[in-house]
């Protein structure tokens, strides 16, 4: 089913959930199966509160919650990056339920390459060595969808924009998965997309936050308090007053790596 699919909120709510596999890749219980009703179904992501991998830096049962409100973040704004996400019981409990979007490997947007062959119009943000040593560059599109990625990557405050995250869905569309690592109150933005550093937000990103910071000011922040404590949600809207008052892509904070390892 198409993400965006006016049916895909009420499915997701209420139909029935299979679990049919395991995303292999994944580093915690992220389970693929369908979510059905009334003869509709769609594919989705199940990750099971329970199946959460203790990390040391994010608290221990928080990243379901963090995916959500990552994606009310991203409607809120306008930005529509994220498939659409919620949190509900499962098989194997609660957990955050996220529809599938299907991709189209062509139109990759992240990439790993040798410095002689990076597509024309792309951006290089490290160099490094393969295995063999030979050089390597990553490197990434220069897209409007892209940038705005970039930008909500910001003001969730992402830890983990891995290439991976980043999908071309076959509808067309631009999507980002996997926010469990996300509106941590301290500053942590690893990503990729690190190629507009210095650079202006573009007009419609500014849009986009002018629109967060009225959502915020209205019934969004008891919102994302269901899911956030409220020292997140106040650190998200300063991150937004931050951003509108200086409109431009920032560079990295210099706590911790800024890119995510490994990189895909
Ligand atoms: N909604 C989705 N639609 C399509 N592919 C997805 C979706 N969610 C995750 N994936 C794919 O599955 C991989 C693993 O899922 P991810 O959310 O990154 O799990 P984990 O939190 O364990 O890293 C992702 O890198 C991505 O390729
Ligand atoms: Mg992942």
């Amino acid at each position: 089913m198409d993400p965006r699919d006016p049916a895909v909120p009420e499915l997701l709510a209420h139909g029935r959930i299979e679990v049919t596999g395991r995303l292999v890749d994944a580093s915690n219980a992220t389970l693929f199966g369908t979510v059905s009703a009334d003869g509709v179904a769609a594919q989705c992501v199940y990750k099971p509160v329970k199946g959460e991998r203790p990390l040391w830096d994010f608290p221990d049962g928080t990243l379901a919650g963090r995916e959500i409100a990552a994606f009310l973040v991203s409607e809120a704004a306008g930005f529509h990056l994220v498939p659409p996400t919620l949190l509900r019981d499962g098989p194997f409990g609660r957990g955050m339920v996220q529809v599938w979007v299907d991709t189209d490997d062509e139109r990759e947007l992240v990439d790993v390459c040798s410095p002689a062959k990076v597509p024309a119009g792309w951006i290089g943000v490290l160099r490094a060595r393969g295995q063999r040593g030979e050089p390597a560059v990553l490197v990434h599109a220069d897209t409007p969808g892209l940038k705005r990625m970039a930008a909500f990557d910001v003001v969730v405050n992402n830890a983990d924009r891995k290439g991976g995250h980043v999908l071309a869905g076959t509808d067309g569309h631009l999507y980002g998965v996997d926010h469990g690592l996300t509106l941590h109150v301290e500053d942590k933005l690893r990503t990729v997309l690190w190629g507009w550093v210095g650079q202006a937000l573009p007009a419609d990103v500014v849009e986009a936050l002018e629109k967060l910071r009225a959502e915020l000011d209205g019934s969004l922040a008891d919102v994302l308090g269901d899911h956030l404590t409220r020292r997140e949600v106040r650190t998200l809207s300063t991150r937004v007053n931050t951003l509108l008052a200086e409109p431009t892509f920032p560079t990295p904070a210099g706590y911790g790596p800024a890119i995510p390892w490994p990189a895909f």
